[in-house]
């Protein structure tokens, strides 16, 4: 049986590595493409989730992370940092473990979810709660990998991109074509960036060192992007100095990657835009109560935004819609607790006895 190697052994045609490079993976890649029943009914397009919260550490920083640890340790790197909203902090610290490097992380303080704080706690990492947001920490990351002999992670390195466009690969490995509509949350816009180098290279005869591929793809996708409301620069058009949304993953205001997700955006005819949290916890219920889907708060922001594209009139029938959910529910499972009115949900408690289960339950006795 195949055994899946990870993306940088499964694609290495088309990464910047050779047979030489050591490769520091954890199995990232290979997440699933599924079939969202309710939202393709919805819309009258065939709508599918890539699920990413089935990457080792549960978001699709690791895509990026193999590569920038593998990087990082070409480059003779003893110790890594990145700035982080969270789940690239989880990945860099699981990754620096598995290369044997020191790894060092700065979150905006109180603003990061328990599991991801867990995650990177876990892993070893060096955590400083910065008093600022994720742009505060990631001014000083960048600094620190100027000044410092420190390696940075984040996706201003392009190893990261490189990583994360076999995002688009897998879709079109999976779909056996690029969809027409590609949707995904937008916070740094790392990963609108690399989604749409991976689609273009997938379009076009691409040439390696072994000679040129063929290309896959008959076309690329329109590049839809959502940011959270209060956090929504693009939207803007400048970046936000105070973002703040309950989505922390994307709770971000001066994006690094602002000229290439403007590119994917305008070159892909597509569009950046922004929805409420209220939007946002609406979708996060849809994907875990319709279609058995579990994702963090900012990971439904595409789904949230393609709700209210259908419900705008703005959503064609008769397409192929891949929406990148991009981070597992168990990071920030709080949100499921709570009801529509803010309320928690409180479990009901039960005896030990059948009769009172099964009546609990409205079941009659065969
Ligand atoms: N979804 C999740 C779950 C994220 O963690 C992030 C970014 C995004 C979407 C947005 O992706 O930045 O490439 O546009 N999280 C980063 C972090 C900033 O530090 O974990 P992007």
């Amino acid at each position: 049986a195949h055994q899946w190697r990870g993306v940088i052994r499964e694609y290495a045609d088309r990464l910047p590595v050779t047979e030489a490079t050591k490769v520091i993976t954890l199995g990232e890649g290979g997440t699933p493409l599924v079939h969202a029943q309710k939202l393709s009914e919805l819309t009258g397009s065939e709508v599918y989730l890539k699920v990413e919260g089935m990457n080792p550490t549960g978001s699709f920083k690791d895509r990026g992370m193999t590569m920038a640890m593998t990087a990082a340790v070409e480059a003779g790197a003893k110790a890594v940092v990145c700035a982080s909203t969270g789940n690239t902090s989880a990945s860099a610290a699981a990754y620096a473990t598995a290369a044997g490097l020191k790894c060092a992380v700065l979150v905006p303080e109180g603003k990061i979810s328990m599991g991801k704080l867990s995650q990177a706690i876990a892993h070893g990492a060096t955590l400083l709660q910065v008093d600022g947001n994720f742009d505060n920490c990631l001014d000083i990351a960048r600094k620190l990998g100027e000044a410092y002999p420190v390696f940075l992670v984040n996706s201003v390195n392009p190893a990261r991109i490189q990583g994360q466009k076999t995002g688009a690969f897998e879709v079109v490995d999976s779909l056996g074509d690029a969809p027409d509509i590609h949707v995904l949350p937008v916070g740094n816009a790392g990963n609108i960036t690399a989604y749409w180098k991976g689609y273009k290279e997938y379009s076009a005869p691409f040439e390696t060192a072994n000679g040129t591929l063929p290309a896959v793809s008959t076309k690329t996708p329109v590049m839809w992007g959502f940011q959270a409301a209060g956090a929504a620069p693009f939207v803007a058009g400048h970046p936000i100095t105070e973002p703040d949304t309950i989505a922390t993953a994307i709770r971000i205001g001066n994006p690094a990657s602002w000229e290439t997700a403007v590119a994917a955006r305008d070159e892909s005819g597509g569009l950046i835009e922004a929805v409420t949290d209220e939007e946002i916890l609406d979708a996060h219920r849809w994907l875990s109560a319709k279609e058995g889907v579990f994702v963090e708060p900012g990971s439904a922001a595409g789904v949230a935004g393609l709700i209210k594209k259908h419900a705008a009139g703005e959503v064609p029938s008769g397409k192929t819609i891949v929406i990148t959910v991009t981070g597992h529910g168990l990071k920030d499972p709080q949100w499921a607790l709570r009801t529509e009115d803010g309320s928690d949900v409180q479990p009901v408690k039960v005896p030990n006895d059948v009769v009172t289960v099964a009546a609990e339950l409205g079941l009659e006795e065969n």
